[in-house]
């Protein structure tokens, strides 16, 4: 049986991705109560449709968590880069929050549910299909358009960005981030934290943990970008 999503959750970071996240659950799970915990807006609340959202500070709860209740104890992340993920999931665990059961959109084709594992903390988007016996990482976030095929696994913290498309029995590693539109060949690995460039078409397993890669077929690009922002 489903897992109940809990009534109020913590968004970590109030940018985009945060703000796309508030979205995609109050069409999942209408009325869930939201803060953000973003400590580069100066602000104390952000107006999402008419609803006021706190946003928390210095990862200090007091004013929405209330003792003896639930309130604010579970959390997502959905910004675009994993390492900037993984820094603040791993703020949000040392503060005690523990990660919300992954929001999967209606408008998701997930094919042999049953036989499809999905982390926590994370989101599956509208439009985004995964076939049978695949597994999602936690803290994963599977955006519109983008198409897993079956026997898959997707690791934790990774961005599979629109319309990317990752084909069956492909191992994509901790932290990848799919570039737009970029293909990924069936019966692959991809290694921890490799980005791949948006259309790239990735024919070869990458072994080296980190890198960048682009083009028809990808290969590692000279000049590696900063992906730390
Ligand atoms: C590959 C990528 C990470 C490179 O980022 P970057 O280092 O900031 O790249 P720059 O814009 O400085 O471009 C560097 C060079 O690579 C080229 N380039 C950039 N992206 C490319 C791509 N996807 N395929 C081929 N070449 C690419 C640029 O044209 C530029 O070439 P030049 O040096 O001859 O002018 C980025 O372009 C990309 O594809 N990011 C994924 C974006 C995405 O899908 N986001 C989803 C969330 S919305």
């Amino acid at each position: 049986m489903e897992e109940q999503f809990p009534g109020s959750v913590v968004i970590l970071g109030a940018a985009g991705g945060g703000r796309l996240a508030y979205w995609i659950l109050q069409e999942t799970h209408p009325g869930t109560r939201v803060v953000f915990v973003d400590d580069g807006m100066t602000e104390d609340s952000l107006v999402l449709g008419g609803t006021e959202c706190p946003i928390i500070h210095d990862w200090q709860f007091d004013r929405v968590q209330h003792p003896g209740t639930e309130d604010f104890r579970q959390f997502m992340v959905s910004c675009t880069y994993p390492r900037v993920k993984k820094a603040l999931v791993t703020k949000a665990l040392a503060a005690g929050l523990v990660p919300a059961p992954s929001v999967i959109h209606p408008g998701a084709a997930l094919v042999g549910r049953p036989t499809i594992s999905v982390g926590r903390g994370g989101s599956i988007h509208p439009k985004a299909v995964i076939l049978n016996d695949t597994t999602i990482g936690d803290y994963t976030f599977i955006s519109a358009g983008a198409q897993i095929g079956h026997d898959c696994t997707i690791g934790d913290f990774a961005s599979i960005n629109f319309g990317s498309l990752v084909l069956g029995y492909t191992h994509i590693m901790e932290g990848v981030a799919t570039g737009s539109g970029s293909t990924v060949r069936d019966h692959l690995t991809i290694a921890p934290w490799v980005q791949t460039g948006m259309q790239c078409c990735v024919t070869k397993s990458i072994t080296e943990e980190g890198i960048t890669v682009a083009g028809v077929p990808a290969r590692p690009m000279v000049k590696q970008p900063f992906l730390d922002r």
